[in-house]
């Protein structure tokens, strides 16, 4: 026995691929290319121990959707029902029938019965195994493989075998092809600029030229009056009449998201003294710190570059005395790099890390941060996965553009969302501040996609099962007695285009919670622009000259006030413009929500979307202003659901009417 392996591993060597593999093997999988900044270094030696994860079939992701709306639509009976953990692990869970097929076969192969465990997470076979011993199962031999940045140092092979009443009820294997295929981009040019933007806003020095009040402010209390040129708490709580906070309990925290920036004691500090003096000194988040995230940091760090302060300032001022739960996710090296999020949902659902969909099984080295880290200061812990329970509601105001990502991966991720939605985890996602281009940098200089930089360049995640949020503002000679009109303004070199971002995703087509308000958009406000239709594999973006996919999920889901807000930022007083302002402000809104739904024993009110889709009544609709780049006109904010405002900006107490109505 062990000289008949010798013997195949020496054929293997010479690189003798002739060597007929067993009649009843079958390739399984295959890639063509290494991954770009991974070289294949030496030969694995053949008692070196490997862990060997062989990632099984999923079930029911086909059906996902329809347990995610099962809890999450208004009109189901099944509304708030929301999953345990444990129910969504079983649910997506491989059957048993295949778990035995395939740990039958690995036991006739050799492989010892006590070797092999079954995940928590029921996706998996894990055992350690010599490598002569995987490169017989597998037919196949392992190479080292070598980051050439980091110097990390991972296993795989280029292509393996299994027996072929194994192979549909294997997914993946690993060590094995490991990184999906990088998509094709014939036509398009890519950027080096690192993937993960730090926060989509800007901040301008404030200014206080001389101003005549609108005619309408006279009326207004005194702390209203200037709302149209500074926005505050104050102002906010009236455009969308939130009432004062008075809660605070055990299950209602608000997660924030943090990567790369960091917030300042003092800056809050400020901010809470001038605008909100409500919330005592000194107030702070509870630090759920991922992956070598730290906070808070001096005012005048590098680090502190606005976004943790702003989005804090936010969620104090509208909550309080509620909590915030902060996420600082990455290390200082990783946090500007590391374009997935995965690291995060890692840490906040163990499963995660070794979850295997479309092709992909857990993190992307090369698009994901990998722990440890080598470099210098990196956080030398391994990654971390299951070790914070999710907040029910996490705001997070950074992205990349889609595509920045291979389809599969954000597919992958989206999963993970759907699954987090099921368990009634609310996310809000800033759409991105740059129209219907990504942040200027990202794949070209534009923001935009293809060779004349003109094709729109949707911003992710675009994933129907999280809330996309937008922006809105009032202009100078406006009250919080007028409608708010699209975020728009000219900041500058850069940002003369600066609104809010909105579109139609190449990755992720229409949900049916979406069908009829994209169709009615459609029907009667055509944008009047090119388009194409994308294919499956989203390898079509922009044929026959179409901006824009047609047939694509369309965001924002919602919009808030997201200029002229007044902040500290090394405590220097700004006006900060972007998403990432609107999308705590939803945040902090579906906090309050809950809170009044806990005081009355019902649960979180979760996946959001399909319940605002039914009931857009509840929302203020936003009909004015455009988000216009890559050249051309960009879309309109019109009545009903628009790719600028969503269905618009929240009004308090419909919503709370609303969600106090249901189960
Ligand atoms: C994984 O990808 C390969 C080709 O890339 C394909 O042949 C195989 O069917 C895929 N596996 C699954 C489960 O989709
Ligand atoms: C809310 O709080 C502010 C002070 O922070 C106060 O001026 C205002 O009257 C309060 N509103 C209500 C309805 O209690
Ligand atoms: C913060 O402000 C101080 C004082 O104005 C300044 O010296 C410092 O460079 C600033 N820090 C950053 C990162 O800009
Ligand atoms: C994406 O996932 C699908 C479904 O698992 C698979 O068939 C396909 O080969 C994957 N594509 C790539 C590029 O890995
Ligand atoms: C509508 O939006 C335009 C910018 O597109 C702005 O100049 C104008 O003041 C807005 N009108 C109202 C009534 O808000």
């Amino acid at each position: 026995m062990k000289c008949q392996l010798i013997a195949a591993a020496v054929a293997f060597a010479i690189g003798c691929h002739a060597i007929p593999t067993p009649a009843t093997h079958a390739l399984h999988e295959k890639r063509s290319v290494i991954p770009r900044l991974w070289e294949r270094g030496s030969r694995i030696e053949s008692d070196a121990i490997l862990p060997v994860r062989i990632g099984l079939t999923q079930n029911n992701l086909d059906n996902g959707y329809e347990y995610l709306m099962d809890v999450s639509h208004p009109d189901s009976p099944n509304f708030g029902k929301h999953w345990t953990a444990d129910e969504v692990h079983d649910i997506f869970a491989p059957a048993q029938d295949a778990v035995e097929a395939v740990r039958d076969w690995l036991i006739s192969a050799g492989v010892k019965a006590t070797e092999i465990v079954h995940s928590d997470n029921k996706g998996w076979l894990a055992m350690n195994i010599p490598t002569w011993q995987a490169e017989e199962l597998f037919q196949t031999e392992y190479h080292e493989h070598i980051h050439s940045d980091s110097g990390a140092v991972k296993v795989g092979c280029d292509e393996y075998y299994l027996p072929d009443h194994i192979r549909p009820h294997v997914d993946y294997i690993t060590p094995g092809v490991k990184l999906s295929a990088t998509l094709k981009k014939s036509k398009t040019k890519r950027s080096s600029t690192p993937h993960h933007k730090p926060g989509p806003f800007k901040k301008l020095p404030g200014h206080f030229s001389h101003w005549v009040p609108p005619t309408a402010a006279g009326t207004l209390p005194a702390d209203l009056q200037d709302c149209g040129r500074n926005i505050t708490p104050t102002c906010l709580k009236a455009l969308y009449q939130i009432p004062n906070a008075t809660i605070k309990d055990s299950v209602n925290q608000l997660g924030l998201y943090e990567s790369g920036d960091i917030y300042s004691q003092e800056d809050l500090n400020s901010f809470f003294a001038d605008y909100a003096p409500y919330v005592p000194q000194g107030t702070h988040p509870l630090l759920d710190s991922i992956d070598g995230g730290q906070a808070p940091v001096d005012p005048g760090s590098e680090y502190n570059t606005g976004e943790s302060d702003i989005d804090m300032d936010i969620a104090y001022s509208l909550i309080y005395p509620q909590t915030v739960t902060l996420y600082q996710v990455d290390d200082n090296i990783e946090a500007f790099t590391d374009g997935g999020f995965n690291t995060f949902l890692d840490a906040l659902d163990g499963s995660y890390c070794t979850y295997t969909a479309y092709n992909i099984t857990g993190n992307s080295p090369g698009v994901d941060a990998v722990y440890p880290d080598p470099a210098d200061g990196g956080y030398k812990g391994p990654l971390q996965c299951g070790t914070y329970k999710p907040t029910r509601v996490i705001s997070v105001s950074y992205g990349v553009s889609e595509y920045d990502a291979p389809l599969n991966y954000t597919r992958r991720q989206c999963n993970e969302f759907l699954k987090l939605g099921l368990q009634g985890h609310t996310f809000l996602w800033a759409s991105g501040d740059y129209g219907v281009a990504s942040f200027p940098g990202d794949d070209n200089d534009n923001g935009c996609l293809g060779d004349d930089s003109t094709i729109y360049n949707p911003s992710f995640p675009t994933c129907p099962y999280v809330t996309n949020v937008g922006a809105t503002r009032l202009y100078d000679d406006q009250t919080v007695l007028d409608e708010e009109s699209a975020m728009q303004a000219n900041l500058g070199p850069g940002a003369e285009l600066f609104s809010s971002a909105g579109g139609f995703a190449n990755y992720f087509p229409v949900p049916d919670y979406q069908k009829s308000a994209v169709a009615s958009y459609f029907e009667y406000h055509d944008p009047g622009l090119p388009y194409y239709t994308i294919n499956a594999d989203a390898s079509n973006i922009g044929e026959g000259g179409g901006l824009y996919n047609r047939v694509g999920r369309g965001f924002p889901d919602v919009s808030a006030n997201g200029a002229e807000f007044r902040a500290y930022n090394n405590q220097t007083l700004y006006h900060f413009y972007g998403t990432s302002l609107a999308a705590p402000i939803w945040g902090s809104i579906i906090t309050l929500i809950n809170e009044e739904r806990t005081l009355i024993g019902k649960g979180p009110v979760g996946f959001i979307n399909p319940t605002l889709y039914a009931n857009a009544w509840a929302l203020n609709d936003i009909v004015n202003g455009s988000n216009p780049g890559c050249g051309s006109a960009g879309f309109a904010a019109v009545k009903g659901w628009d790719p600028v405002t969503g269905l618009g900006t929240p009004s308090f107490p419909k919503l709370l009417a609303l969600w106090l109505g249901l189960p």
